[in-house]
């Protein structure tokens, strides 16, 4: 069984990586921590960075999850090589390019980038955005999957998640305590379905709604409440198309044994409470 802590950055490529980094700041209200020639760094909360752009193709996407022990991470890229997953073990350059001390990397069966990373930075700043959004973290994924049974298998199986609900087939599964951590969501082609920042409450999520909309930002779901997290949202697109959420109020599993996952409605109703329709592909299957 390959244990995974949580997840810890996303890396996107992107075409204007100048237009990305001044949406990634301006809008979505997250701090740079870093920057190379031809790439930006972006910190949410306590650690070195949670998302990175860089110069590249935007199909380029690739979502990390921190692993224990270096005995861990070597005993996971045999547990993949032994499934075929053809693992790239990280060079000392690239994994100060991620500040991490080590890392493996791999394509799901989907086709989705993963990263198992060793010791990633964390600093001892908290994170200051210029735009007060209210984060208080990155928090989790959605992921494209082409058979959502078969990869919530390689995630439950294989990897230590745990199913904490589902709407329709897609499995919404946690690592820790948290709800969620990482998403599966039905799509014809792999990739990143959405990015989910924490903020603070109520209040955030108004106001967020109210600025993305003056800010000509398209918001495709929302304001709502998840039925399954308990959480409110809000889903608008960022750059290259790529869906972010804002949510707070995220429930924690702490009675691990007693919890039975849930079934809902892949509909509307099995998104939101409040009566909100996603206007986003994969949740619109
Ligand atoms: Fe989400």
């Amino acid at each position: 069984m390959i244990e995974l802590k949580d997840v810890v950055y996303c890396r996107l490529g992107t075409t204007d990586l100048a237009g990305s980094e001044w949406y990634a700041v301006n809008i979505l209200g997250l701090e740079i921590s870093d920057r190379r020639a031809d790439a930006v760094y972006f910190k949410s909360d306590h650690r070195q960075h949670t998302l990175c752009y860089f110069e590249g193709d935007p199909a380029d996407q690739t979502t990390a999850f921190e692993i224990g022990t270096a005995q861990d991470l070597n005993r996971a890229g045999a547990t993949l090589e032994g499934l075929q997953r053809g693992v790239h073990y990280g060079t000392r350059e690239e994994c100060e390019l991620r500040h991490v001390a080590a890392f493996i990397g791999f394509k799901d069966l989907t086709g989705n980038k993963i990263e198992f990373v060793l010791r990633p930075d964390t600093t001892a700043q908290a994170y200051h955005g210029t735009r007060d959004a209210g984060i208080t973290g990155f928090s989790h994924v959605g992921l494209c999957s082409s058979d959502v049974e078969r990869d919530e298998a390689f995630w439950t199986q294989v990897c230590n998640a745990r199913v904490s609900d589902r709407i329709g087939d897609a499995p919404l599964m946690r690592l820790g305590t948290i709800h969620h951590s990482i998403a599966l969501f039905p799509y014809h082609k792999p990739g990143i379905q959405h990015i989910n920042h924490q903020v603070g409450g109520t209040d955030d999520i108004q106001r967020s709604f109210n600025f993305v909309r003056e800010n000509k930002v398209n918001v495709t779901f929302g304001p709502g409440r998840h039925p399954t997290s308990s959480a409110e949202f809000l889903y608008f697109t960022g750059p290259e198309g790529m869906t972010f959420e804002y949510s707070s109020g995220v429930v924690e599993i702490h009675d691990e044994p007693l919890w039975r996952n849930r079934q809902f409605h892949f509909e509307p109703k099995g998104f939101c409470h409040w009566g909100a329709t996603p206007n986003i592909a994969a949740f619109k299957d």
